[in-house]
């Protein structure tokens, strides 16, 4: 049991209603004072002056690839780089080898990942044609992920009958991967078979997102089930999203809000993903619904494939790219910029996810709260390179991007995991606790900065 007491002494820190500079006591892995006497008595002392002090990014969308696939990525190594990144705690997806779609298969991950993640950890339920039982026991599960619309592995749920008796018959908040398969494979047939990576984006079109998200939302309304739209990459999709209601939301990725079709001559099959990247006035409108509070969320869907993989000719390469170790600073240099506050990065990245998986005690700087923390400093100018990268998969799709604004210490329950560019190898984070019964919770509390 870590009793210890922790002092970060004059930091910038980011609350909930704002920046402050001050002193924050932690105790036993919790925050016990926001605003703690500069003399307070404590085990470790951290000097923090000059750093500004967040809440510790809760990532809802990432893929670790094990079981099955740890030669992309495994638990530990995508933890290591979530520790590298400011990440202190992600919910992981269920496309592995074998798929996350039996409580068994769950509970195997939870059980490996409490010896060998870094950071703390939750793991979605996936959903089949047939496993409801399995999806009703889940019950400690952030949520069940459906992909109406297939990608990497063999998800896919397309039956209208299935997804009714997904949507009517469990309990746990969904989530989706919304790309409407019909029209994905009628977009594939019409291109004929010469294709380069540009027609990813013409295959997996707008109207493929539109209507597998219109389809998504339209089960959750009628069913009355919480529901959260994963990876939105089209302006076509905001006012949709917008006009849902509140227990409806949604959420960007970095590479759609950074890169566009554009990108494709420069970097080519490295930004090929589901949902493809659209067109650089889309990306424009995600930013645009991100800052008007339309998308809540921001995570990465860190999808890992070898650089080999990923240089095999279109349309054998497979779709993803990593992201967890650069998404904080890829928005921290945005906030340099002046494009956003910090106080709305604490929401988007930390805040918000907490709240829409109901995650206790995560993604606040506040008394009570878990002592999950980064220091940032805003100052650190930093290319990306992708020797350096800590994800098994070696590479960045931002490698040779400078960035201004780079975590440079992680705690997780107050202990650093990360600091001086090297993870701690004895640090081990644990399972999130899902308060599912509090349903309302997103809609009462009200967000941060937005
Ligand atoms: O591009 C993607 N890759 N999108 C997904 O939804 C899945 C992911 C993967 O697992 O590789």
């Amino acid at each position: 049991m870590n009793t210890a007491r922790v002092l970060i002494r004059d930091a910038d820190v980011v609350l909930p209603e704002g920046m402050v500079a001050t002193n924050v006591l932690i105790e036993a892995g919790k925050i016990i004072a926001v605003d703690a006497a500069s003399h307070t008595m404590a085990d470790e002392v951290i000097d923090a002056q000059g750093l500004t002090l967040m809440p510790g990014v809760v990532d809802d969308q990432v893929h670790f690839r094990e079981p099955g696939l740890t030669h992309k990525e495994d638990l530990e190594s995508g933890s290591i780089s979530c520790a590298a990144g400011g990440i202190t705690t992600y919910l992981e997806m269920p496309n592995t080898q074998p798929p996350a779609t039996s409580l068994e298969a769950l509970q195997w991950k939870y059980n490996r990942a409490a010896r060998v993640s870094r950071v703390n950890f939750g793991f979605y339920i996936g959903a089949t044609e047939n496993n409801v039982a399995e999806l009703q026991r889940a019950t400690h599960a952030p949520g069940i992920k459906i992909f109406i619309g297939s990608s990497t592995g063999d998800l896919l749920v397309d039956s209208q009958d299935a997804l009714e008796r997904i949507f009517a018959e469990t309990r746990l908040p969904i989530c989706s991967h919304c790309e409407d398969e019909t029209t994905v494979r009628a977009n594939r047939v019409r291109l004929g078979e010469s294709l380069t990576v540009h027609d990813h984006s013409r295959i997996r079109d707008v109207r493929a997102a539109v209507i597998a998200t219109r389809r998504a939302i339209d089960l959750a309304k009628r069913h009355q089930h919480r529901f959260h739209v994963l990876h939105v990459s089209t302006a076509a999709e905001i006012p949709i999203i917008a006009e849902a209601g509140p227990m409806i939301t949604a959420e960007v990725c970095p590479h759609h809000l950074f890169f566009s079709t554009d990108d494709y001559d420069r970097l080519g099959s490295l930004v090929q993903m589901n949902p493809s990247v659209k067109s650089p006035e889309d990306a424009q409108q995600l930013w645009t619904a991100l800052t008007a509070g339309t998308i809540q969320v921001i995570a990465t869907d860190h999808a890992p494939h070898t650089w080999e993989e990923k240089q095999v000719a279109y349309p054998q390469s497979p779709s993803g790219l990593p992201a967890v170790e650069n998404s904080l600073a890829l928005l921290l240099d945005q906030a340099n910029q002046q494009r956003c506050s910090l106080t709305q990065i604490a929401s988007w990245m930390s805040d918000a996810p907490a709240r829409v998986w109901g995650l206790v005690g995560k993604g606040r700087i506040a008394v009570g709260y878990d002592a999950d923390l980064v220091l940032v400093d805003m100052s650190l100018r930093k290319t990306i390179r992708n020797a350096e990268q800590f994800t098994r998969s070696g590479w960045s799709p931002w490698d040779g991007t400078t960035l201004q604004g780079w975590p440079v210490r992680t705690l997780v329950a107050g202990q650093t995991v990360f600091q001086a560019g090297k993870v701690s190898d004895s640090l081990r984070g644990t399972a999130v606790l899902c308060d599912h019964a509090r349903g309302g919770y997103w809609n009462t509390l009200g967000g941060i900065g937005i």
